[in-house]
């Protein structure tokens, strides 16, 4: 039986660091506030001259050296975002020309912040059917080019940021099971409205959300799908090492995992330092606790994304 397993990871953090006080400087808010409903404590910002097949740039390197691959062995590249650098080409061909190589199938998955996992099943399912052999996933975006300055409800809780995985076939299951989720009658909640018609922005260019019910759907969300998902590998949540939820906001991960029965010292956080950066949160907090020596070869670690869309999903994956 061919399996997908995760063979590198790799993380790229813009080099600006933006602390909770600086909002605080033109917005009615404060680091109290923010830290007590979200747990940020800061994020990080792209230059101007950086776009998200940049930031991917870095990530996806450090993941292929980590997997000692080079890019031309690549036959499958996947980007989530909701950020891309341009309406077409895809981020993932500019990705792909950046990196030097190819030949290679590349296509941008949009999921919000399920991007990332809904990027994961689709490569695994390419791998599994043997239409690739080693693929390159990503998440990468540059939310801070669509957030509203003027919003303190939504500015202050997103970050930049890009995080990688090289996958290879393996007759070892790596990725056990995934399962994907859609709901587009919630669309309303969280979305970037604006469309390009005729040279204007048609509608707003800006992330709009309705915070209390985006909070209240994804703990639901992530309990449900990590509860089918681990039954889809034929496990339990006792065979989970380590949760890794989107880092959306430290109350919906620690909710989850509490409702999942899952130790708290299970939980990956990276929220308080990256704040929510969509499609690349997970792949991101995977990288630190791989680099960290936290999580090791062996571990079963269970990765979960919900967002705009609404999408949510999850993998249950061995490193
Ligand atoms: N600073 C100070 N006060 C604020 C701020 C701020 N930055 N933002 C909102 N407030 C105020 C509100 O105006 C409100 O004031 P009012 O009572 O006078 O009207 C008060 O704080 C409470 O507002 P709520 O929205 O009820 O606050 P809540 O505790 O729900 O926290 C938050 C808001 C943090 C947005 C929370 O709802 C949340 O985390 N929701 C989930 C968001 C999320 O995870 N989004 C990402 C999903 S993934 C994706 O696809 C992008």
């Amino acid at each position: 039986m061919r399996h997908a397993r995760i063979i590198g990871t790799g993380g790229y953090l813009p080099e600006r660091v933006v602390r909770n006080e600086e909002f605080a400087r033109w917005l009615d808010t404060s680091d109290a506030w923010i830290r007590e409903r979200t747990g940020i404590v800061e994020r990080r910002f792209a230059a101007e001259s950086q776009t998200a097949s940049d930031l991917a740039l870095e990530a996806a390197r450090a993941a292929l050296a980590a997997a000692d691959t080079d890019a031309g062995a690549l036959d499958l590249i996947v980007v989530a975002t909701s950020t891309p650098d341009c309406i077409f080409p895809s981020t993932a061909c500019l990705l792909q020309a950046k990196l030097g190589c190819r030949g290679a199938a590349a296509f941008d998955i949009q999921a919000v912040c399920s991007g990332f996992v809904y990027a994961l099943a689709t490569a695994d399912g390419f791998i599994r059917a043997g239409a690739a052999r080693r693929a390159l996933v990503v998440g990468a975006e540059v939310f801070s080019r669509i957030l509203d300055w003027n919003d303190r409800s939504t500015c202050v809780l997103f970050g930049d940021g890009a995080g990688a995985v090289v996958l290879a076939a393996d007759t070892r299951p790596g990725i056990h099971a995934s399962v994907l989720r859609a709901d587009g009658s919630h669309a309303a909640l969280l979305a970037v409205p604006a469309s390009v018609c005729g040279g204007r922005i048609v509608g707003s260019p800006y992330l709009r959300m309705d915070g209390r019910e985006v909070f209240r759907f994804a703990v639901k969300a992530l309990e449900q799908v990590a509860r089918e998902t681990v039954a889809a590998a034929g496990l339990t949540l006792a065979d989970v090492d380590w949760l890794i939820a989107h880092q959306a906001n430290l109350r919906i991960l620690e909710t989850t995992a509490r409702r999942l029965g899952l130790a708290p010292e299970r939980l990956a956080i990276t929220v308080d330092r990256h704040g929510n950066t969509s499609a690349a949160s997970v792949p991101l907090a995977l990288d630190e606790y791989v680099r960290a020596g936290r999580i090791r070869s062996g571990d079963r670690v269970l990765l979960e994304g919900v967002g705009g869309g609404f999408t949510w999903g999850a993998s249950l994956v061995t490193l």
